[in-house]
């Protein structure tokens, strides 16, 4: 101990001296290129990353862990290969870690003959986390880090079998979207450091371990001993695992479900058009390349709605509606297969690119599995709820190209990238007519594969590739979509005939002209219910609040969306008879989309403030890190309080 610690001073005074030269983040470095795989790949400055991959890249992970439950944590090393740009020497690897416990750091120059060397962790900022700086002999060309996780990393959740549906075995998964791998591997945690990696993963024995890559978890024996390979370079914010007491059923013959085994048969009738859903992308952006399309069904308190982790789609339990309402979710997360997965974000100020495009995606593929109709009600509500959101945003959250400097990604995310993105690439389509996008947008999935690229590489790569003669894609056009805040006056405006009618049929209500029994939604689907409800005014009054309740019995829903905008409506209209309901749904749910919004909401008046906290108390236990400091930041609650 007293020699680790003697060492490490030695070269954190070095580090200072300027013996060894550190990161400096400098306006120089930002284009500095490096020699890789024989082609210059030019590095970027990412504001959310300490490391240094213009000096050395690293393209390989190799990870081996123990899987230990009772210490909520992931115990085990990290090997990483790198390469060197051929003057960084001297360079020391630094890379990304949050909360992680480092025993050990050695060196090799052949990949099987190890040796210690020195490494220092730096202090923690709050949204990055501590830089860890290992020291490099001239020769070495990969790193063995040996580590553990700590109980509260922020990518990881750790379920009790209480907090499972099968109420036996307990659960855990990752998030590390957008910088929350470095809480569970040391890495240069960059959207732009491309790489492949392979591992080995060790569980109780009855648990099946799962991760975003190729393995043996549909056919292995539970033996509680799995392997993994993603061949293809990925971002850091891709690799992802899980484990817990999970069943595999076929969906097609590259597609399939996972989930606990209560859930798998209405897994898998929701998820039956997926393998559709697959074909229908390659017919539009050409082949899938990346073997098999699997999505885990995760429980409920997985954070997001989904998350595209490749060949193995995380999602929330949240869209077994029970009769295939809300698979635009699935449509989403398998577009992110081209867009975001194949052509990712350089950093995260290009977002955009990820989400604009696949949110644009998501709606062709809809229209190709659905129909027209369908496609422009999902279009029409996104719109809406982006204006809405718009009319009360910061101008700076309004650009696509986001500043973030100085932020976490995380709370950065809005409505912005996902619909002014997709409103722009549609506006972009009926610009130069479909046929001459298509191709565009196909060329730009292949051309740039396997690659991340930033805003500025797109709009070059646009300018050359679609015709400027067009007065609609003019470089101001261009400019002012991405650079600017607000939606421009050419935005698209989505149509739906089914709308329509639900519109008259809501303001005759509103204006008090028929009563709600007289509304007929018998075959509404859950896009005109939801548009339905977004057209009431925020204040209806308690009374017209249970005669909609009385018509349409909506306070016992089980559609995870249509609660969710009922239970919004009944907040703001203090609407008590809901109130069990909101509280089971809030303690029940952990999916931010839901979840932030009903607390922002309960936090605007002393009396709901009062009985969030109340609901919150309950419900705090089984959320997710990622949710947890999303609602702690609304009510104010610090560690304390805990
Ligand atoms: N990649 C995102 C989720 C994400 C974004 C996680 C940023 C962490 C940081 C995923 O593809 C996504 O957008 N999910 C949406 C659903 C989609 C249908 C809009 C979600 O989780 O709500
Ligand atoms: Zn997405």
């Amino acid at each position: 101990m007293n020699k680790f610690k003697y060492t490490t001073i030695i070269f954190l005074a070095a580090l200072i001296a300027g013996i060894i030269p550190a990161k400096t983040g400098s306006a120089q470095q930002r284009q500095n290129n490096m020699r890789e795989h024989g082609e210059m790949q030019t590095m970027v400055e990412d504001v959310h990353s300490y490391s240094n991959p213009q000096m050395i890249k690293v393209s390989h992970v190799d990870l081996d862990w123990n899987v230990l439950f009772d210490n909520k944590m992931l115990r085990g090393t990290a090997t990483l290969s790198f390469e060197r740009a051929a003057n960084a020497e001297n360079a020391p690897l630094i890379l990304d870690t949050r909360d992680l416990t480092i025993e050990k750091a050695e060196t090799s120059a052949d990949g099987k003959r190890f040796t210690p060397t020195r490494f220092a962790i730096g202090a923690k900022d709050a949204i990055l986390g501590s830089p860890l700086t290992i020291e490099l002999p001239a020769k070495a060309r990969s790193v063995r880090i040996h580590y553990s996780t700590s109980p509260n990393a922020s990518g990881l959740q750790w379920l009790t079998p209480e907090q499972t549906a099968g109420k036996k075995s307990p659960f855990m998964f990752s998030q590390a979207q957008a910088i929350h791998a470095r809480s569970f591997i040391p890495l240069q945690d960059s959207p732009q450091v491309r790489i492949t990696y392979s591992a080995r993963v060790r569980t109780p024995k009855n648990l099946l371990a799962v991760m975003s890559a190729e393995g043996n978890s549909r056919t292995a024996a539970r033996n509680g001993d799995y392997r993994f390979n993603m061949t293809r370079p990925i971002p850091p914010y891709l690799i992802a695992i899980a484990a817990g007491d999970l069943r595999f059923k076929r969906l097609g013959k590259r597609t399939g479900v996972y989930s606990e085994p209560s859930m798998i048969e209405k897994s898998a009738f929701e998820l039956a058009d997926t393998e559709k859903m697959v074909e229908a992308t390659e017919r539009l952006y050409g082949a899938y390349r990346w073997g098999r399309y699997d999505i885990l069904v995760l429980p409920p308190s997985f954070p997001f709605g989904g998350m595209e982790n490749p060949m193995l789609t995380f999602a929330t339990p949240t869209i077994l509606a029970g009769d295939k309402s809300l698979v635009s979710l699935v449509a989403h997360e398998l577009a992110h297969s081209w867009s975001g997965n194949l052509v990712t974000n350089a950093t995260w100020r290009d977002f955009w690119l990820n989400e604009g495009f696949t949110t644009y995606l998501e709606r062709r593929i809809i229209e190709a599995v659905y129909g027209v109709p369908r496609r422009e009600m999902e279009a029409t509500l996104g719109r809406r709820s982006l204006e809405e959101e718009l009319s009360d945003m910061d101008d700076r959250d309004q650009i696509l190209h986001v500043e973030l400097k100085g932020r976490d990604p995380d709370e950065g995310f809005t409505g912005v990238p996902y619909e002014k993105g997709a409103l722009f690439l549609r506006h972009l389509e009926e610009s130069v007519g479909r046929e001459k996008f298509d191709g565009f947008v196909r060329n730009y999935f292949d051309s740039h594969a396997f690659q991340s690229i930033t805003t500025e590489t797109f709009v070059e790569y646009l300018n050359k590739n679609l015709p400027a003669s067009n007065p609609k894609v003019s470089r101001a056009d261009i400019d002012e979509w991405i650079y600017k805040a607000g939606l421009p006056g050419n935005a698209p405006q989505p149509r739906s005939d089914a709308f329509r009618k639900v519109e008259i049929q809501a303001q005759n209500w509103i204006d008090e002209k028929i009563t709600a029994a007289a509304i007929h939604p018998e075959n509404w689907t859950t896009q005109e219910w939801l548009h339905f409800l977004g057209s009431l005014p925020r204040n209806v009054g308690t009374r017209r609040m249970s005669e909609l309740d009385d018509a349409f019995r909506l306070t016992t829903r089980g559609n995870s969306e249509i609660a969710f905008q009922w239970l919004l409506m009944a907040i703001r209209n203090n609407y008590e008879p809901a109130y069990p309901r909101l509280e089971e749904f809030l303690t029940t749910i952990g999916r931010r989309k839901f979840v932030k919004p009903l607390f922002d909401e309960l936090a605007k008046t002393p009396n709901g403030k009062a009985r969030a906290n109340e609901i919150y108390k309950k419900a705090r236990p089984g959320y997710h890190p990622i949710t947890v400091a999303t609602v702690d930041e609304i009510l104010k609650w610090n560690v304390s309080q805990t």
